[in-house]
């Protein structure tokens, strides 16, 4: 099976002709056909859920359930019932035995997002779930085998966190076995105007909408922050706002002066990338990333990146 550019299943999901998001497919076409745990990291809004879901669809558990769970989203005290799930009577108001989400997703996929949010307890448990693909329901004293594989995602940089002795170590090389970084936006060349028209013709109204010569630039130079999503969500207001369908820079509502990246929010993972992208060349590196070269060689000294 090999992606091409105009794959039905990524053209759907995953836009995109960069080179950067080429590499991407590549790596997700060659996981989908393993059933090894993947870790997905990059920005917020960079398209990591869509990674996800893409392995799924294209691995031989695409007929079988893909399930989310955000692990910041759930009460500490209940994640445990809820990924293991329970026995009736584990605890006060467990009337009824619960599947937790690692059982629901059997024969399919389970998508922790957020991972790095996860509880020091349960990052045991999930850790002993990986090694045995067993399951110990709350109130139960039979492990049961489960089959379902395992995506993680975190847009906070995992290693950091292990650092910082908020994420077990065992458990970051444990999930890190097949890694996939999901490059920001803003360096992904020929993406942004892209994405913008993908977003234009799927957000439904009954004129067709285009873009003036300076919102082009606009979309272009802006930084980002927020990356896909944050794209879409400015389309989105654009078209409300614009008039006569033409979508002017003032539609856009992006800020004035600071078109560039603070440089202090680059992560090592973009400067490395930059970098390698630019075959080591310093001054498109600096470019590729919207800083000067000065600041680009304080981040490698910050991060001890080795020029060469
Ligand atoms: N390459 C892409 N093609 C089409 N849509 C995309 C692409 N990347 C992201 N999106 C869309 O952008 C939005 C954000 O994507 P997604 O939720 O996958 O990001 P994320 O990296 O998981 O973000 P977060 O860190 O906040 O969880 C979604 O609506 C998604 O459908
Ligand atoms: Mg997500």
């Amino acid at each position: 099976m090999t992606f091409h550019a105009h794959n039905p299943m990524t053209d759907k999901l995953l836009i995109g002709d960069s080179p950067q998001i080429k590499s991407v497919l590549a790596l997700l076409e060659k996981y989908a056909l393993s059933d090894v745990e993947v870790l997905i990291q990059g920005e917020t809004g960079c398209g990591k859920g869509v990674c996800a879901r893409l392995i799924h669809q294209l691995s031989s558990r695409k007929h079988h359930p893909f399930i989310t769970v955000n692990c910041g989203a759930i009460p500490s005290g209940l994640i445990a019932s809820e990924l293991f799930g329970h026995k009736r009577g584990a605890f006060t108001g467990a009337l009824f035995n619960h599947a937790g989400f690692i059982k629901r997703a059997e024969r399919g996929t389970l998508f922790l997002d957020e991972v790095s949010d996860m509880p020091p307890d349960l990052q045991v448990s999930l850790l002993h779930f990986l090694d045995q693909k067993k399951i110990l329901a709350l109130g139960s004293d039979k492990e049961t085998d489960v089959d379902s594989r395992i995506i993680a995602a975190s847009h906070i940089d995992l290693l950091q966190q292990v650092e910082s002795g908020k994420f077990r170590e065992d458990l970051y090389y444990r999930l890190n076995i097949l890694p996939l970084n999901v490059p920001p936006l803003r360096e992904r060349d020929g993406d942004i105007l892209q994405l913008a028209n993908y977003f234009l013709a799927q957000i439904h109204t009954s004129q067709a909408h285009q873009f003036s010569s300076q919102a082009e630039t606009k979309l272009l130079s802006y930084h980002w922050p927020g990356n896909v999503r944050e794209l879409k969500n400015v389309l989105t207001r654009a078209i409300v706002l614009c008039e006569k369908n033409i979508i002017n820079q003032e539609d856009l509502g992006l800020p004035e002066q600071c078109n560039k990246v603070p440089a202090c929010s680059l992560s090592k993972l973009s400067v490395e990338n930059a970098i390698e992208d630019s075959h080591h060349n310093m001054s498109a590196a600096a470019r590729k990333l919207g800083i000067s070269r000065t600041t680009l060689y304080r981040l490698m000294k910050k991060y001890q990146i080795n020029p060469c």
